[in-house]
């Protein structure tokens, strides 16, 4: 067959999924053919992520089986705790989550075992865990004692209970649980590759959770959460969005949530979740930093061109103000949206597994040929004798 050159690989199909399906020019994700509008208004994450591991939606005595499984595996390995405590303080929480994920696998008899059965164990403890892994940092790192999960709360309120020591309002676990039905799965988004990548070697699950978290961590992906709610911090106030907003335009920067490579539409999860973000703002004494989002996206949309270019909201823009309200630090948001992506992760890599082809694409190489081998002694000395123009490059763009 001959080659194709797509950089970015935007116009390749490079895996089947039953998982999620997209429609970007109008506006359409199904999880397994339900509407992310219906999913986050009447589901919970723990019905959402069933759907997304067995295709169909569960029946009452098969959810609460599944909770209860989910529930058994909230705690980790005690010799985890040591794991997070070796961890600085200071490092960035999904740094630090990026390692604990990996370190999972240690503590896990079953790491290497290569069943679809073994498999599946490993994704409800690896979605299990990733939520109690954030809250445990946080606690770290801020000095606190931890708090031990209870096993009767929902992943949502487990996480609340495990991070803050109080329990959450019903409406406070609603609104993340909504949050985590959001981001539970997106097609083959960059993170969601990765992984397929890596399981696709025939490695393990655990590895193939860490390569996503590491891909999520960009914030062309999922640190995008966060940048919204500090322009939202740095504008301050309702009276000052006009002219920020203007001055950013003017210098051709970006809005932080607004656009999306595959959305030229509005991002259907955003739909929902902006009328759900007031009520939580309301709820938190929070409704003027909502208000300041309302301000930015009619400016945002009032530009010319910019619905052309299908520049809209996405599920971004009204997130980020939802974790602010919940509490949650700034940097803990990108976070939460892998313990949630973590059911999409696990659930695409048994599906590559079930149809495995190793995932190998081409380069197009772009050095020189046929040099001649010198010896070290007779090579010429420093930088400018290099042969190899990219390298030269690729030099003087680091320095
Ligand atoms: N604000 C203003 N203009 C924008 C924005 C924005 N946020 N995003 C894109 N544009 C403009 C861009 O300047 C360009 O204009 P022109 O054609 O005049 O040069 C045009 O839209 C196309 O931009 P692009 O970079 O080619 O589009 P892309 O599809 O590669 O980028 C994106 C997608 C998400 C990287 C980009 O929209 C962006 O940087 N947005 C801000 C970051 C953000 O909110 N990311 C979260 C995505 S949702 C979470 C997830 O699913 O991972």
């Amino acid at each position: 067959m001959p080659l194709t050159v797509d950089k970015g690989l935007g116009n390749t199909i490079a895996a089947d999924t039953n998982l999620s399906f997209i429609d970007g020019t109008n506006g359409v994700l199904e999880y397994v053919g339900y509407d992310i509008d219906s999913l986050a208004r009447n589901a919970t994450f723990e019905e959402t992520t069933w759907l997304l591991w067995n295709g169909r939606l569960p029946n009452t005595h098969e959810l609460a089986a599944f909770a209860k499984e989910l529930q058994s595996e909230y705690a980790v390995d005690a010799r985890m705790l040591d794991v997070v405590r070796a961890i600085p303080r200071t490092a960035a929480p999904m740094d630090a989550l990026r390692t604990l994920v990996s370190a999972l696998a240690h503590f896990d008899l079953e790491a290497d075992e290569q069943t679809p059965a073994a498999n599946k164990r490993k994704s409800l403890r690896l979605l299990a865990k990733t939520a109690t892994l954030v809250a445990l940092f946080d606690r770290y790192r801020k000095g606190k004692s931890f708090v031990a999960p209870d096993a009767t709360l929902s992943l949502a309120g487990n996480f609340l209970w495990m991070l803050t020591g109080a329990r959450a309002t019903p409406s406070m676990e609603r609104a993340l649980d909504v949050c985590l039905v959001l981001h539970a799965d997106h097609g083959l988004n960059a993170s969601t590759f990765a992984a397929r990548v890596t399981i696709a070697t025939q490695s393990d699950m655990y590895s193939a959770a860490t390569t996503a978290v590491g891909t999520l961590k960009g914030p062309l992906h999922g640190g995008a959460n966060q940048e919204v709610m500090e322009m939202l911090l740095e504008i301050g106030d309702l009276s000052k969005v006009d002219a920020y907003i203007a001055s950013k335009l003017a210098r051709k920067e970006r809005i932080m949530g607004f656009g999306h490579r595959v959305y030229k539409a509005y991002d259907p999860r955003a739909t929902y979740l902006k009328t759900f973000a007031k009520q939580v703002a309301a709820d938190t004494g929070n409704l003027p930093l909502y208000e300041m989002t309302r301000r930015i996206e009619e400016i945002v949309l009032a530009q010319p061109n910019i619905i052309e270019k299908g520049i809209f909201p996405n599920v971004d823009f009204y997130s980020a103000t939802t974790y602010y309200s919940l509490g949650l630090d700034l940097d803990l948001f990108t976070c939460m949206f892998a313990a949630s992506r973590m059911a999409g992760w696990t659930g695409h890599c048994i599906e590559q597994l079930a149809a495995n082809k190793l995932v190998r694409p081409h380069a197009e190489y772009t050095g020189p040929h046929g040099l001649s081998y010198l010896p070290i002694g007779q090579r010429p000395d420093g930088e400018t004798s290099s042969t190899c123009p990219s390298v030269k490059t690729a030099m003087s763009v680091l320095v």
